[in-house]
Parts: C-alpha cells; structure tokens; sequence
C-alpha cells in the first residue's frame, strides 16, 4: 500500500503533524509506503476565470510555473492520499483547499478523474472550541468530494487540542490514529472493512 499525505498547516510541527505521523509510523508498521508533503513548500496556483474548462480540456497552461504537476505526479502513483489538516473556520486550511481545488486538474472531458479507485482519507485537528463538531464537516466535504471523483472514502481521524493549557492531542487521539494507520496500511477503512 502507498499512502501519500498532504499536510496542510504552517506549523510543521504542529498539532496536525503530530496526529498524522502517527497514522503514517502505523500504516508502516503494515508494511506501507509513506510520503508526506508539507503544502506550504508548494506553489499551487488558485484556480482562474474558465478553469474547469480549461481543466476538461488539460490545458494549464495559466497555470504558470508552479508545482502541480510533481504533485500530481505524486497524486497519481499513490493508493491511499490521506490529507492532514488544522481545522480554519470549519474548514481545510485554505492551502490546503487551494490544493484540492486543483484536483479538478485530474478529471477528463467525461468527468471521470484519474485519481478514481484511490483511498482518500484525513486526519485533523482543532481546539474543541467549536459551536458544531468541526472535523466533521471537513469529513463530509471529502466524502462528498470522493464520491465525485470515484475515490474510496475512507474515513478520518481527528483530534481537539484540549484548552486551555493543552499542548496538543493527547494519547487517547493518537491511540485511535495508530489504529486509523494500521487499518489504512492494511487497504482497510476506518471501521475495519478491507476496500483497496
Ligand atoms: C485561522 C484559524 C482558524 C481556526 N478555526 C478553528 C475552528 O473553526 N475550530 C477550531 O476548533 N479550531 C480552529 N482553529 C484552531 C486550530 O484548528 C488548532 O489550533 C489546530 O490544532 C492547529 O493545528 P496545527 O498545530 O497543526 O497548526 C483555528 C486556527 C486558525 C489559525
């Protein structure tokens, strides 16, 4: 199994690459092949007027010089893509949305997408300070996203920073992100059930 991982926060030693490492050091365990990427040392250019067409057609030639294509490169050779990100106001960091809004760059004139039977997974953090469960909606979107793109959902892990006085997730989360890991090493989704 090849798990690629995005992560998606400035703090490369953060509480979202803490979270995510242990899912990764789990899927190893299983005998995966891991990669993780820090979004932030990428250039992505934002999506332009007719992008979509422009997708459809496979011309990113507005694009410019950025660095899409090795991560595509990256995208496409891998099994398993497991994003990791901080929670932003509900959401993916907007690095990070900037990147999977260029996922649009993997479809083809007949909406199919090149990353179609790949697992898709995410783990993320946030403080807990939340008026509705925030991990959850990041979940949703992706599942959603996933079944757009002929992905595997497979689930997520996510983990709130407990405020005030925490430095991070404690061992509770990263016990359940070693089990997430081990599950994904194995091509299985988060409730155990063998999909890739
Ligand atoms: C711009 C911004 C928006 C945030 N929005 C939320 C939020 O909506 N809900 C939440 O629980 N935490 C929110 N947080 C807190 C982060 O999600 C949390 O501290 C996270 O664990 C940081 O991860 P990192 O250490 O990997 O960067 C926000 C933080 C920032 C900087």
């Amino acid at each position: 199994m090849k798990i690629f991982s995005v992560h998606g926060s400035p703090d490369k030693n953060g509480n979202s690459k803490a979270l995510v490492d242990r899912v990764l050091r789990a899927a190893e365990q299983q005998g995966a092949a891991t990669e993780l990427v820090h979004i932030y040392d990428y250039t992505v250019t934002d999506v332009w007027l007719n992008y979509f067409g422009d997708a459809l057609q496979n011309d990113f030639s507005k694009a410019g010089d950025d660095d899409m294509g090795v991560l595509k490169e990256k995208l496409l050779s891998a099994d398993i893509i497991l994003l990791a990100t901080p929670i932003y106001w509900y959401q993916l960091s907007g690095k990070l949305k900037t990147f999977l809004d260029r996922w649009s760059d993997t479809l083809n004139p007949d909406f199919s997408s090149d990353l179609a039977g790949k697992g898709l997974a995410v783990a993320s953090t946030h403080s807990g300070l939340n008026i509705m469960h925030s991990s959850r909606n990041v979940q949703m979107a992706l599942e959603a996203t996933a079944q757009f793109l002929g992905m595997r959902w497979l689930g997520g892990v996510d983990a709130p920073v407990q405020l005030p006085g925490s430095s991070g997730p404690n061992e509770g989360h990263f016990q359940l992100a070693d089990d997430f890991g081990a599950k994904l090493g194995r091509g299985e989704n988060l409730i155990g059930q063998k999909i890739l």
